[in-house]
């Protein structure tokens, strides 16, 4: 079972973005299937990476738009991708290093961190984005 379902309510109005946060979901799930799924370290250190390099890609997208549309907001929305980045290095680093295992509670701190944030940081932008034009 998936640990998020995509439902509109995560929807931020830009089609690019949405299937962008789709596709983090997605890795998030992948990695929800194989830790249940009993996977091994490798298996689910890989998952991680590409979560990890996925997200790293999708908050210089949001910045690159907020750069090209003057975003008001820019400023305070980047130190939260910023620290949400080092939150999930330090996950990946303390679970290459062996002194953490995905549990059940590291997939909810997960599910977590990424939901908040697109429900409430990601859809400050969306009036922003339709009033230039981009959806
Ligand atoms: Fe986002
Ligand atoms: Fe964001």
């Amino acid at each position: 079972m998936a640990l998020i379902t995509w439902t509109n309510a995560f929807s931020v109005g830009v089609q690019e973005i949405d299937m962008q946060h789709q596709e983090l979901i997605r890795l998030i799930n992948e990695l929800h299937d194989a830790m249940r799924a009993g996977k091994g370290g490798s298996t689910l250190g890989g998952i991680l990476k590409r979560l990890i390099d996925y997200t790293v890609n999708h908050f210089g997208f949001e910045e690159r738009l907020f750069a090209k549309t003057a975003y008001p907001e820019s400023a305070v929305h980047i130190a939260k991708h910023a620290s949400l980045t080092r939150e999930v290095q330090a996950l990946a680093l303390k679970y290459e290093s062996g002194q953490s295992v995905l549990t059940i509670d590291v997939m909810e701190f997960l599910r977590a961190w990424l939901t908040d944030h697109i429900k409430g940081a990601d859809k400050r932008y969306t009036a922003h984005f339709h009033s230039k034009g981009i959806r």
